[in-house]
């Protein structure tokens, strides 16, 4: 297993690009196998999480190749409705081919999405709306049978603005017969972005970016060609890298108002933060102030940014607090931050952090994607050596992430095959 070493203590200083978003890339991978026909989408990032889509739409019958940045799907061939327990394990997200093949071959058989590090993450809502437009669902042998002649519009009320089922039951709904009304719908920019795919598809989707989603179903769909948008989370943590090390960075290829919620943040720990057109500069000269950060649904302030966050208020002058509302549980980071000599106390599902003027190398453990980064941030900032093992959980969501902090002045080296 390979791991990162950092020596930590340089300021960052440049400017870095931005990738194509993961979580908006894995929804219109899946939305691919509603049509037949070939699919361009661009700015993607070659990561391991989109590399898993990319098998399991092979498994279906599908033809999913990358050039650079671009990835193309054919999916005139597809064949199989079935998402096999060993591809499903290995990524939640799979769980979005269940909308899309209901709705094209009228059945599906998708392995159950068991929980990850940080706890249950139940699929009841997909489950419940997919029931809602008339299919027929069972669970057998840790599998989601679902079947059903041809799906038809209905209402649906989420009692959550989840974004994987706000996506699963969007994608079901376009080929639907009539009209799918969908209520307290996620609002992400990855669900908004998925509902301009499908539009693009020839879906008839009204209200994109809002929490009610009116859908006439079609009959058809075809294929097309898109832009991904630049990934908020990857930015997110970049700008959290400026802020720690005390940094002068510019991002390329980002949408600034997708990142408010940090900018704002930021700005009142401390940081000076200046956004144009497609970039975000940030520099931090003065000591960073405690800023309390409570997690919440677009435009709230992410949970995917939460592990960062905590990493950086380690080293603010004062106690914050840190709350997560969307998962109680993802605090797996907080024990390996209080390695590198964090004081963070949890209360139920709040961390409380005690900041101090450094932290100090220490070996470290990933547990999640999120965790990986607030690892590598706390490192970079960190006084002397910090080794980060288990980086495979880094490589799902953040592209070549060492690369481009090397190129900013990072010390961070890759080594291949130890502990
Ligand atoms: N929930 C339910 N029932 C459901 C679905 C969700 O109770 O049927 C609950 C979850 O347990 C959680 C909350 O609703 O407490 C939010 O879950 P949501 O469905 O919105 O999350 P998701 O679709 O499973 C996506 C991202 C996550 C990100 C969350 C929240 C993708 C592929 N994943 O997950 O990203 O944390 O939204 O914004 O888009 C990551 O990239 O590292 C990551 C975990």
């Amino acid at each position: 297993m390979d791991k990162f070493v950092i020596k930590g203590g340089n300021r960052l200083k440049g400017t870095i690009r931005i990738s194509g978003a993961k979580n908006a890339a894995l929804p219109l991978m899946a939305a691919a196998i509603l049509a037949d026909g070939s699919f361009k989408i661009n700015n993607v990032p070659a990561l391991t999480d989109v590399r898993t889509m990319g098998k399991l739409l092979q498994i279906l019958g599908g033809e999913v190749s990358f050039e650079n940045d671009t990835l193309h799907i054919n999916t005139q061939k597809l064949s199989s409705f079935e998402a096999p327990y060993e591809l499903v394990k290995t990524m939640r997200a799979s769980i979005y081919v269940l909308g899309p093949l209901l709705a094209k071959f009228g059945k599906a058989r998708v392995s159950l999405p068991g929980g990850c590090a940080w706890g249950p993450r139940p699929v009841n809502l997909h489950l419940e709306g997919l029931k809602a437009l008339g299919a027929k669902i069972t669970l057998e042998e840790g599998y989601i049978i679902a079947n059903v002649p041809r799906l038809k519009g209905g209402k649906i009320a989420l009692d959550f603005p989840s974004v994987g089922a706000t996506g699963n039951l969007l994608m079901a709904a376009v080929l639907a017969k009539g009209e799918t009304v969908i209520k307290n719908a996620a609002r992400e920019p990855d669900i908004a972005f998925l509902a301009e795919f499908l539009n693009g598809m020839g879906a008839k989707i009204e209200g994109v970016g809002e929490s009610v989603l009116k859908i006439q179903g079609v009959d058809n769909l075809t294929s097309c060609s898109f832009n991904n948008i630049p990934d908020r989370i990857e930015a997110g943590t970049f700008l959290i890298a400026g802020a720690i090390s005390e940094g002068d960075i510019t991002l390329t290829n980002c949408q600034p108002n997708h990142c408010d919620s940090v900018i704002d943040r930021l700005t009142l720990a401390g940081c000076t933060v200046e956004t144009a057109n497609d970039s975000i500069s940030i520099r931090r000269e003065d000591d960073l102030q405690p800023v309390d950060v409570t997690t919440g649904v677009y435009p709230g302030y992410p949970t995917d940014l939460q592990a960062q966050w905590i990493a950086l208020m380690s080293l603010a002058k004062g106690v914050s607090r840190i709350t997560d509302h969307i998962y109680h549980d993802r605090f797996t980071h907080v024990a390996e931050l209080m390695r590198l000599g964090a004081d963070i106390r949890m209360k139920e599902n709040t961390a409380i952090v005690k900041g101090s003027a450094r932290l100090k190398g220490a070996q470290v453990m990933s547990t999640d994607i999120r965790a990986s980064a607030s690892l590598i941030l706390a490192g970079l900032a960190a006084e002397g050596r910090t080794d980060v093992s288990r980086i495979y959980h880094i490589d799902r969501g953040y592209y070549k992430i060492e690369e481009k902090l090397r190129s900013i002045g990072g010390d961070i080296e890759r080594r291949a095959g130890t502990l």
